[in-house]
């Protein structure tokens, strides 16, 4: 980050979801002023509240859409941004096959806005939150960040997309820096228990669904699939803990001064997990088994990804923390304690 003796000031896109409020926290941690730009359209403002409460700072929010350029322009105007995490984009790969427009729409038209108002700004430097999803159905494993790409769904294609042209933008602005993350599977929540995931609706995901399950809300989970070419049949997937995935974004700041161009690290733990194991996992954690039906396959889905995360290791002494156990442990115990979530109306019902 730019040596300064003021803190340094980050703008969050999605700063309300799930992994762009635990990074908020994290930044806030450290000092650095926190502007977040969020339009609930799968988060909630009770999410921003915990973030102050817990980092006991304040942020400034911004209820936009980033294609709103107006809007956006005025964020870049009333704030002297240093650099930009941004997280603002819709993720679930079964949704993404019924609505591909909207997410090129977003995913794509989203960047490229925020990247004019970045350069029409001055500002160089941006974190892009990638996917794992971008190496689609490659049988190798572990996948490191030159292996090919090849999206399966439009959300993974949105995500390469992005990549590609955050490529050409650096090829022809000499004097931005950016850092595409790609990770895994996020999971877990603040240790607290005042942070988590809370998805607005039925959740795409399987922790958040699985949560549901635990606490009530949903009889059982569908596991979707169980003749996949893998030990007990079940997908299996690096799930890796939303802390430590706040960590590498807070990390990747502060490695964003170190050159110019286009960086690309996986952010993983390198250990495979089934859906069959995460179920018991989750099992072990709140006490009781979860039910669960087999289904068919989920359109879209892909047998294995599990990461090489040696070059953020080697790069920036980047390791994970925590394990599955404390993934599903702290998982359990924001569900425990807010049953219904942060509670908040849908953006939706709010109008
Ligand atoms: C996908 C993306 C990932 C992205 C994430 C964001 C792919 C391959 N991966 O993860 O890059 O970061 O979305 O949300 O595009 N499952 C069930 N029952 C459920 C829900 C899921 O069995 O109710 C199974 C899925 O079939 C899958 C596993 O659980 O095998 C994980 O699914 P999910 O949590 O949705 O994440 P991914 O699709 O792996």
């Amino acid at each position: 980050m730019i040596p300064s003796t003021e803190p340094a000031t980050v703008l969050v896109t999605g700063g309300a979801g799930f992994i762009g409020s635990h990074t908020c926290v994290e930044l806030l941690a450290r000092d650095y002023e926190v502007v977040v730009v969020d339009d609930h359209s799968n988060s909630s403002p009770g999410a921003i509240d915990q973030v102050q409460k817990l980092a006991g700072r304040p942020l400034t929010f911004y209820r936009a859409d980033l294609r709103d350029r107006a809007a956006l322009d005025a964020v870049f105007e009333a704030h002297p941004i240093d650099a930009v995490i941004h997280f603002a984009a819709k993720k679930a790969v079964g949704e993404s096959m019924r609505i591909p427009l909207d997410y090129f729409d977003i995913n794509i038209g989203g960047t490229t806005s925020l990247l004019r108002s970045m350069h029409a700004h001055g500002v160089h430097q941006l974190v892009f939150s990638s996917s794992c999803s971008i190496y689609g159905s490659s049988a190798k494993v572990p996948l490191a960040e030159d292996d090919p790409a090849a999206p399966t769904n439009p959300y993974a294609r949105s995500k390469w997309i992005c990549e590609q042209l955050l490529a050409d933008a650096c090829a022809r602005y000499p004097e931005l820096a950016v850092i595409a993350l790609r990770y895994f599977n996020p999971v877990g929540a603040h240790p607290s228990g005042k942070l988590g995931e809370d998805p607005l609706g039925l959740p795409n995901n399987v922790m958040p669904y699985l949560m549901q399950v635990a606490v009530g809300r949903l009889p059982e989970l569908p596991v979707f699939g169980n003749d996949y070419p893998t030990p007990d049949g079940t997908c299996v997937r690096d799930y890796i803990h939303v802390t430590d995935v706040a960590d590498g974004h807070r990390l990747a700041v502060e490695h964003l001064a170190d050159e110019p161009g286009l960086r690309v690290f996986n952010l993983g733990t390198g250990t495979g997990v089934s859906v069959l194991e995460l179920v018991k996992a989750f099992g072990e954690a709140c006490g009781r088994p979860i039910p669960y039906r087999i289904e068919g396959r989920r359109p879209g889905d892909v047998a294995r990804l599990i990461a090489d995360s040696t070059r953020v290791e080697r790069e920036w002494g980047w390791h994970t923390t925590q394990d599955l156990a404390a993934m599903c442990g702290d998982a359990w115990r924001f569900q425990k304690l807010n049953p219904h979530g942060y509670g908040n109306l849908s953006s939706s019902e709010e109008l």
